[in-house]
């Protein structure tokens, strides 16, 4: 048989409100042409995101039930830890509200002036005494990435290091076909070591899959060799695991010599190669909130654990409930079934092909989790300043009540305070995720023949202009303005 079907059956429905085109162009207009300002009730498919957007199975909400309230020692935290342990082999298991709070807590750690704090300072830093020179010596950090995720490049900068992305130039190509578009470049991490030397960098990140990279996976090579150059100069290497899962059955569709491992072992091997991951459950983990912080280094952890008390919660439950930690046990679990990883990528490669086919470039092949549109080649005629991908994502809201999102100049672009010049990234996307477990292939038939009508029409696409806009993260509310 060729057909691969949702591998599970429909328990309990959630009505979608069906909105007309009128109605929606009145919206769109109330919320400022920014989708983030939208209510969910008013969208009809939504891939904002995958995260937190799970359904979650009857053995997780059977688990909600199980939770063990228990402020401390609770069964529930047991549970979450020895599942996370066996996937991971890592010995401090931290939990957090979601994956933000455990980059808070690791950058503030890492990159913070620790002289002025007393709990950052009750331990060692890894790496050793050498860094504290260059800490006081007041010269930023820097911390690599494949592409660091927005919350994880905010964090970076807050606590007043550098972020910088190191991802292959394949991985900026929208038409390249390479199989593992998420790899960090060695040579790029070497020339960045030689530049400002490896006291400067705290810490590598790599991120799997790698999102604002068009969740495009890492291989296994790749992290084995960043792996090394981190190891020859005693920089810790961090994995951002959120969509480890979907790297794992990637890796093992993809890369030879793993077709006949199973995606949990290739997951392990994954961690095995780290010294430490920050994880949002509320993409992999299958649950609707929930982070990790893992590491192997005990002084950091000892440190971690002091900020987590300070502000998420004791250290067996992190802000969480206990019902929490058992539908995060339960979703790592699940998370690894093949079954499920078939399907979820198979979904994910269906709607992709279907664009393809029409001829709408998307980051080319497509990922694991969401499906990417090139917006410069959607609309040539919008310029990066006039935000091309806001406004494919404004044309599949009013055409057919898709909300998307803009990943490209609203997202990341910059404007020098100085001399008012304006930076846009490399690539200008709209992506469409797909939140798991939730949508059939109807939904998904929808969204492709939506989003071919909309490029039959695409020279009506509208630049806009933005009236008003915060300091930070623009994207979630800055309004614009159709020109
Ligand atoms: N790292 C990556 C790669 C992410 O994709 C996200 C969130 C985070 C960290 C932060 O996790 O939201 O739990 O605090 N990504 C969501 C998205 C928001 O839509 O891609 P969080």
């Amino acid at each position: 048989m060729k057909t691969i079907i949702e591998p599970f059956r429909i328990k309990m429905v959630e009505p979608i409100k069906l909105t007309t085109p009128a109605q929606r162009e009145e919206i769109l207009r109330r919320a400022h042409f920014n989708v983030f300002q939208i209510p969910a009730e008013e969208v009809m498919i939504d891939l904002l995101t995958d995260s937190g957007t799970s359904a979650m199975s009857s053995e997780q909400w059977a688990g909600m039930l199980r939770g063990d309230e228990s402020y401390a020692g609770a069964r529930s935290w047991y549970h979450f830890e020895s599942v996370l342990r066996d996937l991971t082999g890592m010995p401090h298991i931290l939990p957090t509200h979601q994956g933000r709070a455990s980059e808070r807590i690791l950058f503030e750690l890492i990159c913070a002036g620790q002289e002025r704090n007393p709990i950052l300072r009750s331990g060692e830093q890894p790496g050793g005494q050498e860094r504290n020179p260059i800490l006081r010596s007041r010269e930023p950090l820097v911390i690599p990435n494949n592409n660091h995720f927005d919350t994880t490049r905010a964090n970076i900068e807050h606590s007043g290091a550098e972020a910088v992305d190191l991802v292959i130039d394949e991985g900026r190509a929208p038409r390249s076909r390479h199989p593992f578009k998420g790899n960090l470049d060695p040579q790029k991490l070497e020339a960045l070591i030689e530049r400002v030397g490896a006291a400067r960098i705290p810490l590598c990140m790599v991120t799997v899959t790698n999102n604002s990279g068009g969740g495009q996976p890492v291989s296994l090579a790749n992290l084995q060799e960043v792996r090394g150059i981190c190891a020859r100069h005693g920089i810790p290497l961090f994995l951002d695991a959120c969509r480890f899962a979907e790297n794992a059955y990637l890796i093992k569709q993809r890369e030879p010599g793993h077709a006949h491992r199973s995606a949990r072992d290739i997951a392990r091997a994954m961690f095995d190669l780290a010294d430490g991951a920050t994880i949002s459950a509320k993409k992999d983990g299958l649950v609707n909130i929930g982070g990790v912080l893992l590491m192997r280094d005990h002084a950091l952890a000892e440190r971690a654990n002091n900020l987590l008390i300070l502000t998420e919660g004791f250290v067996t439950y992190g802000g969480l409930a206990g019902r929490d930690l058992e539908a995060m046990a339960q979703g790592f679990t699940e998370v690894l079934h093949e079954d499920y990883l078939q399907y979820r990528l198979r979904s994910v490669a269906y709607l992709g092909e279907h664009l393809l086919a029409a001829g709408i470039q998307i980051v080319e092949p497509p990922g694991g989790h969401a499906v990417y549109l090139d917006a410069a080649a959607f609309c040539p005629h919008v310029p990066p300043a006039r935000f091309p991908g806001q406004a494919v994502v404004c044309a599949l809201y009013r055409h057919a009540g898709i909300r998307a999102v803009e990943i490209g100049s609203v997202m990341f672009g910059r404007v020098d305070p100085v001399t008012g010049a304006a930076s846009h990234p490399p690539m200008e996307l709209v992506r469409l995720a797909l939140p798991r477990r939730v949508y059939t292939q109807s939904h998904i038939d929808y969204v492709i023949e939506a989003t071919i009508e909309v490029f039959e029409r695409r020279d009506q696409l509208r630049p806009l202009r933005i009236l008003e806009e915060p300091a930070a993260l623009r994207h979630f509310t800055a309004k614009f303005e159709e020109m």
